[in-house]
């Protein structure tokens, strides 16, 4: 496919640039070339050429995922990535935004969509795949280095299509295996009086209408799961990297970090207040 890309490129930009040099705008033996050459006859007999070479290939991309493959469901939503690890014990768990992985270990993602069309892309390891409404979409991946990389949105979804971003971090089986028993775990609660409180100020000011923390009494369903949220690579779907600043930072200046957003603003805070919620949200690991 690629070979005939190559191809492609080379004859039409060859019949631009000689089409550039030739003199006077209807020159009969210029367009004669570009419909003939350029336009139609070369396109049409390459593009079945690649078509006929890649029909057989499609029930390729229907074959089922190799055993043992990691299954992960990933919704889009306006603008974040809500995420599920199905454990082949039925055990599961929701996360968002951040995706882990087991170096050298097939996974297989299951992709939805809660409203428009969203394109799951991991650059560094695969290609990009629709999300869309109403179906269901897979990817198959097999990471063979550790490291962490980025993800995207790669099909434009509204304004915060540029920010609708995730890490993906893949990771020795063994840290896996930790970081796997750690997520699964309902959050402990908080130790330290400032958490305790922060904990108190999240329930008064309604983020548990949106987030659930598992293991308390916020359960909403519209937001990302914030269970393990002080864990993360970053806040705000890949743009802030997590820490107490930019924690405080997306909570109080929402839209100016991310326009569009549905979260509300929490400008109105205090300082105190804000603090302790951010210690809360942080120690949530
Ligand atoms: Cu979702 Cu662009």
């Amino acid at each position: 496919m690629s070979g005939g890309a190559v191809a492609i490129w080379l004859i039409v930009i060859g019949l631009a640039v000689y089409a550039i040099y030739q003199p006077g705008p209807h020159h009969p033996r210029t367009t004669k070339l570009l419909v003939i050459g350029g336009g139609a006859v070369f396109p049409t007999v390459v593009l079945t050429g690649l078509l006929c070479y890649s029909l057989p290939m499609l029930p390729d991309l229907q074959r089922p995922a190799p055993t043992g493959s990691l299954q992960i469901h990933v919704s889009g939503v306006l603008w974040w990535w809500r995420i599920e690890y199905i454990g082949e014990d039925g055990q599961t768990f929701a996360t968002a935004n951040e995706i882990r992985l087991p170096v050298d270990q097939p996974v297989e993602f299951k992709l939805h969509s809660e409203d428009v069309i969203h394109s799951f892309w991991i650059p560094s390891l695969g290609g990009k795949v629709d999300m869309i409404p109403g179906r269901q979409t897979r990817l198959q991946l097999h990471p063979t280095r550790v490291g962490t990389y980025r993800g995207a949105c790669a099909e434009f979804c509204g304004t915060a299509h540029a920010q609708m971003n995730f890490d993906v971090v893949v990771m020795p089986v063994d840290e896996f295996n930790d970081w796997l028993i750690a997520q699964r775990k309902d959050a402990k609660p908080p130790q330290e009086s400032v958490a305790i409180e922060g904990q108190r100020q999240f329930l008064k000011h309604g983020c548990s209408a949106c987030h659930t923390i598992r293991g308390t009494d916020a359960q909403g369903k519209v937001g990302p799961d914030l269970t393990h949220v002080g864990s993360r690579v970053s806040l705000g779907a890949g743009i802030l990297k997590n820490g107490p600043e930019n924690l405080a930072r997306w909570i109080t200046q929402t839209h100016k970090v991310k326009p569009g957003v549905e979260m509300p603003e929490f400008d109105s805070l205090s300082d105190d207040d804000l603090k302790s919620m951010v210690a809360y949200l942080e120690q949530l690991k």
